[in-house]
Formats: structure tokens, C-alpha cells, sequence
């Protein structure tokens, strides 16, 4: 008989087939044992809500029973009656209980009691296993399968673009190098220098920052793209937002000028946001009291004005808005923090770059509302946006949301060959090397646009995790690789 014959924890609460003989599996949460009975709380991971098993000793050894300590496996078959305590509809009354892996009381180190999230991080191996972390990553796949839902209902194609590649998309941030030679003893040219000649890929090859430039290759022949994958960035940037290594959804979009780029990007956040709200209930509501408890170690007006799930509806049910980069400098440079030289880089004058302090003052402090942020000065953006008629500034687009501060970048992209190679030039990028990009712009050249949402921001903000190491599985930042 195949061995995997159980029911799921969350079709057996949802169904409570009373009466019926079932067989479920899972990891012992707690137990609680008088001398007449023991109380099993065994989660499968399928839902948040543990199930309750109900083992009478005259039924299952005390010998088995003493190995149902908290963290070990058990396969236990019984008959599902009415539950006599509240909360639950039905428990399993035991027939056997099979222990398929023990976990030693003194050693497991997750206890039924509360971890911090920095503990939870070092033993990252087993956190799936607390409440906290089965949610959010519950949450997690649920929008990644709706990323595909959403685009896949708008006819566009998944591309899945290299992660090895040899140009680094944004000429900004520090690239993963990726080679075979030997780093202690690499082969050198007659100059001196490292001989890429000789390498896996005779040339000089990295991890990809974002998949967008080759996005835009596949947008100029199949006008309606996406790419969801990883990405990588070695910044040494220790902060909540930032990690080494994380997942980019890109669409690109072959017919689209900024303002339709917007639109798509605030319908797109949207969507994703009502799919959690509509599919994960039971996590979110874990996820909000969890915030709640949370915070009430932190000052008052420090606390959030809404839960997470008031939160959440509200974003999704307005109005996202929408300013230029010169309308927010002038908010900006009139705001109290940097009239009072609060923010720690004060805004002086037009040009400036805005810092995570200034974007979420006009989020949270402002407007109160997501912010789409567009048509900054081209200095401070990438070589690709589109320059605007003004000389001055490019057709780009940053979305900004409370709590997060920036989660989507893109822009309309340059499709006018001479302004883009004139662009390049005065960026000193090789356009010999790009000869592949330029190309698109050569033969059959269109308006297009597209943006990148950070997967991990984004579930941040819908599970009101205040660390982003917290929302993948393992994650990579400055001096942490493990797992
Ligand atoms: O703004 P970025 O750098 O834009 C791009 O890479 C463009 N090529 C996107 C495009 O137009 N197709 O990154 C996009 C988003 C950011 O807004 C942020 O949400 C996230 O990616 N992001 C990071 N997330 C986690 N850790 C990091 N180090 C991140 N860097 C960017
Ligand atoms: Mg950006």
C-alpha cells in the first residue's frame, strides 16, 4: 500500500468527516497528557491551525506516548468525532499512533513558547515549523502563483532570462562574479591583468541584476512580457529592505508609454494584494494580531494607525498618487523634518536623490497613501529611460508604499536610437558591447515600457514583516550564506 494515505489537516477541518476512520501526518506542536488521556496538537503545515488528537492510554502504549514530544513526526490513524472543546469542529480519537521521526525534548530547540525572529533566523532550518514563518511562507506562494494568474489572464508570456550573464543590466550595483578559474592562481595577460580568455566563457561573466534588458529583447517580439526569477546585487547594504539575492517580477511591455505603465503597475499591486486577501484569510489574521503583539512594545505614535488587514483594504481599494520627483522636492524641501534638519540628508535643491527617510515621509507622514513617483532627473537614473522633452529628466517611475519605502522601479524606455547611444556615450557604457540591445532600437523600434517589483517587499508589506529576512526561506545578505 502506498504510504502516503492521509488527509490533510486543512481538508479535515474544512470537511470534519465525522465518524469517518482517517490517517493524517504531521509535527507535534504540544502535548498535554493527564493520567487518563493525552492532547495532541499536530500541524501539517497545509493551514495554521493545528489539529487536535485525542490518545487514550488504554489504547496507545505509554511508550509510544512519551515520544510524542513537541517536534516529533507522527502518522496517527483514529475515527473523527465532535470536538468537545471550542474553536474546532472535530479531533481525531487515536487507533495508533506510528512515531515516523522523534525529536529529543531536551535537544529540539523550537519550544512551544515564543522565539524572537532574530533567533528564528539561526535556525532558519527549522522555522518553517512556528506559526509565524508557516504563514508567511504560505502567503509567499499564494502571490507567486497569482503573479502568473495576473499575467497569464492578460495574455502575457513568461520569459525566463539568463542568470549568468556578461553585462551588468543597470550599470549600477556591484555584480556576483561567476568564473572556474583558479582564484588563488588565475591565468594572467601579458599586462597583468586576470586573462578572461581562458575562462569558462572566455569572457568576464556575472549574476544578473534583473532580467529587464533581454525582457525587452522578447517585449519587441511578443509585446506583452514577464520575467519572475533571481536576482542578484553585492551591495554591502545591511538594512530590512536589502538583500544579496532576491526575486524580480519584470514585465515589459511593447506599446505602452509611462502613464500605461503605471496603470498596469498599480492594477498588477493591487491584484496581488485582493488574491491574498481573498485566498490566505487565516494566515493574515494570524499575521495581524501577531503585528499587533509586536508592536505593543513600541511607543505609541510609533505603532501603526491600521492592522494589516485594514491596511491592506485600503491600499487595494484607492487611488494610488501620483507626483513628479520636482513636485516632491518642493513637499520635500517645505516639510517640518527638513525644515527642523530632521532628516539626517536634508533636501537643498532639485537633483537630489531621494533617500528611503524622504520617501517615506511622503508616504507615511504626507500622503498616507501609495505614491507613484515619476519623471525624475536623468542623472540620477539608468542609461535606458526614456529623456524627456525638458532635457532634463526621464520618463521613470518609482512606486512607493508605507512601511517599505520603494517596491516598484521602471520607466518608459529610450526607443530613439541616437538619444539612447548619445545617453550611453555620456555614460561612458560600451556600445559595441551592447550591440545585441541596440539592435531592438535599429530594427522595429516602438514606445515600450516595463517595471520590477521586489518579490520580497512586496511580502513584506502583505504580511507586515518589518524584515526582509524574514520573508524568504534563507536568506543571503553581507556575511550570511548559511543553509
Ligand atoms: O529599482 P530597481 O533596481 O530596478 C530594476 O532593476 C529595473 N531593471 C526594473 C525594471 O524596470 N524592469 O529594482 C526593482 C525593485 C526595487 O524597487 C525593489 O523593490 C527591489 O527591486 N530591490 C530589492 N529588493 C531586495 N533587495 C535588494 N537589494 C533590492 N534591490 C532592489
Ligand atoms: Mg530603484
Amino acid at each position: 500500500m502506498a504510504f502516503n494515505k492521509r488527509v490533510k489537516i486543512k481538508t479535515l477541518l474544512e470537511q470534519s468527516p465525522i465518524g469517518e476512520s482517517v490517517t493524517i501526518m504531521g509535527w507535534v506542536r504540544t502535548r498535554r497528557s493527564n493520567k487518563n488521556v493525552s492532547f495532541i496538537a499536530l500541524n501539517d503545515g497545509s493551514i495554521i491551525t493545528n489539529y487536535q488528537v485525542v490518545a487514550d492510554p488504554n489504547q496507545i502504549s505509554e511508550e509510544i506516548l512519551k515520544k510524542c514530544a513537541t517536534g516529533a513526526c507522527l502518522k496517527i490513524s483514529g475515527t473523527v468525532v465532535e470536538s468537545q472543546g471550542s474553536g474546532q469542529t472535530s479531533e481525531l480519537h487515536a487507533n495508533s499512533i506510528e512515531v515516523l521521526g522523534e525529536a529529543d525534548p531536551e535537544k529540539y530547540p523550537l519550544q512551544p513558547k515564543k522565539h524572537s525572529l532574530e533567533f528564528l533566523r539561526e535556525i532558519a532550518h527549522l522555522r518553517m515549523r512556528t506559526n509565524t514563518f508557516g504563514a508567511v511562507f504560505r502567503v509567499r506562494h499564494a502571490l507567486a502563483f497569482a503573479v502568473h494568474q495576473y499575467f497569464n489572464d492578460k495574455g502575457f508570456f513568461y520569459i525566463h532570462t539568463p542568470i549568468i550573464t556578461a553585462s551588468d543590466a543597470e550599470g549600477a550595483g556591484e555584480t556576483f562574479k561567476v568564473t572556474t578559474l583558479d582564484i588563488g592562481n588565475p591565468p594572467k595577460t601579458e599586462d597583468g591583468s586576470v586573462d578572461f580568455k581562458q575562462d569558462f566563457f572566455e569572457r568576464e561573466a556575472n549574476l544578473t541584476v534583473s532580467g529587464q534588458l533581454e525582457g525587452e529583447l522578447a517585449a519587441l517580439a511578443l509585446s506583452e512580457i514577464y520575467t519572475f526569477g533571481p536576482t542578484f546585487r553585492a551591495e554591502n547594504s545591511n538594512t530590512t529592505r536589502h538583500l544579496a539575492e532576491f526575486w524580480m517580477i519584470e514585465p515589459e511591455m511593447a506599446f505602452y508609454d509611462a502613464e500605461d505603465n503605471a496603470d498596469l503597475a498599480e492594477d498588477f499591486l493591487k491584484y496581488l494584494i485582493n488574491y491574498a486577501l481573498n485566498n490566505c484569510q487565516e494566515d493574515l489574521k494570524f499575521l495581524e494580531n501577531r503585528l499587533l503583539d509586536e508592536e505593543k512594545s513600541k511607543p505609541a505614535d510609533q505603532r501603526s494607525e491600521m492592522g494589516l488587514i485594514e491596511k491592506l483594504k485600503f491600499v487595494a481599494e484607492n487611488d494610488f498618487v501620483r507626483i513628479t520627483y520636482t513636485e516632491a522636492i518642493d513637499i520635500l524641501k517645505r516639510s517640518k523634518p527638513n525644515q527642523k534638519k530632521k532628516f539626517q540628508y536634508l533636501i537643498e535643491e532639485w537633483g537630489a536623490d531621494l533617500q528611503s527617510e524622504h520617501e517615506r515621509y511622503l508616504v507615511e507622514k504626507h500622503f498616507k497613501k501609495p505614491v507613484i513617483l515619476t519623471d525624475y532627473p536623468k542623472e540620477i537614473k539608468s542609461f535606458y529611460m526614456r529623456q524627456n522633452e525638458d532635457g532634463k529628466t526621464v520618463a521613470a517611475m518609482d512606486i512607493l508604499f508605507p512601511g517599505i519605502g520603494e517596491i516598484v522601479g521602471g520607466s518608459q524606455r529610450e526607443e530613439r536610437m541616437d538619444l539612447l547611444v548619445r545617453r550611453m556615450e555620456e555614460l561612458g557604457i560600451p556600445t559595441d558591447e551592447m550591440w545585441w540591445f541596440l539592435d531592438t532600437r535599429r530594427f522595429g523600434s516602438t514606445p515600450h515600457a516595463g517595471f520590477g517589483l521586489g518579490f520580497e517587499r512586496m511580502v513584506q508589506f502583505v504580511t507586515g514583516m518589518g524584515n526582509i529576512r524574514d520573508v524568504i526561506a534563507f536568506p543571503r545578505t553581507p556575511g550570511n550564506a548559511e543553509f
